[in-house]
């Protein structure tokens, strides 16, 4: 929907937005970081909730306040309506996109652990979110790898058939073309992985010490 398409559909609607007198950057500066979607994406058993639940702990040991969404627990919850069809993965992305963006507006790293299996959804997430705060991360791990790992036994489902549309069985996975990061679980342990994306988030200044509190004001 362009610009002028939402205005009209808000004020057919009668739904105004309004900002408030705190600007993200009063929060971030509070905060110490810029806050930022990291998005991981990957086959089941790739290993996306593992790192991000890793890289969750490692910035809040060093002092940063990050949080994981993760996809098994949000289908138990906000999207527990959804299913597996192409369009259900679609408004699942859209939804946590959605959410994901406001938590980086509150100034929190946001890592999110979802299979996003479509390019077109997680491109949609990149343009709500802003190109400068959002980082795109593929584990990039052999389906024969995940398959091995099981570790909820749901690939043995997908090959005997209990279970359909299962992702990189009988499901589409479309692997991002130009990721920031790309991490190989089955090659590189759970510290190294983490220590690249740190390490990218620092490149990109996710990461600052706190400063004057006033700084940043409207
Ligand atoms: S996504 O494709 O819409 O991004 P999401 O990450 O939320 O998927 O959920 C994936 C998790 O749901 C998997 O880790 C797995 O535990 C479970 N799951 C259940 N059925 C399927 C299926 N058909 N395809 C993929 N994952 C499934």
């Amino acid at each position: 929907m362009s610009q002028s398409d939402q205005f009209n559909d808000d004020t057919r609607r009668n739904v105004t937005w309004h900002s408030g007198a705190v600007t993200r950057r009063q929060r971030e500066v509070l905060l110490g970081q810029r806050g930022g979607v990291i998005w991981f994406t990957g086959l089941s058993g790739s290993g996306k909730s593992t790192i991000a639940r890793a890289l969750e702990e490692r910035l809040i040991d060093e002092g940063h306040l990050a949080y994981v969404l993760d996809g098994d627990n949000v289908r138990h919850g906000l999207n527990a309506d959804l299913g597996f069809s192409p369009d259900e993965r679609c408004e699942n992305i859209r939804r946590i996109g959605e959410v994901a963006t406001l938590f980086a507006d509150c100034g929190i790293l946001t890592l999110t652990a979802f299979i996003s299996p479509y390019r077109d959804d997680r491109q949609r997430v990149r343009g709500l979110c802003g190109d400068d705060r959002f980082v795109e991360v593929y584990l990039d791990v052999p389906v024969a790898t995940c398959e091995a790992r099981d570790p909820k036994n749901l690939y043995k489902k997908a090959r005997s058939g209990e279970l359909r549309e299962f992702t990189g069985v009988n499901a589409p996975y479309e692997p991002p073309l130009h990721p920031d990061v790309r991490l190989d679980t089955s090659e590189q342990p759970v510290a190294v992985c983490v220590q690249r994306v740190v390490d990218y988030l620092t490149g990109e200044r996710f990461l600052f010490p706190p400063t004057d509190p006033s700084e940043g004001k409207a």
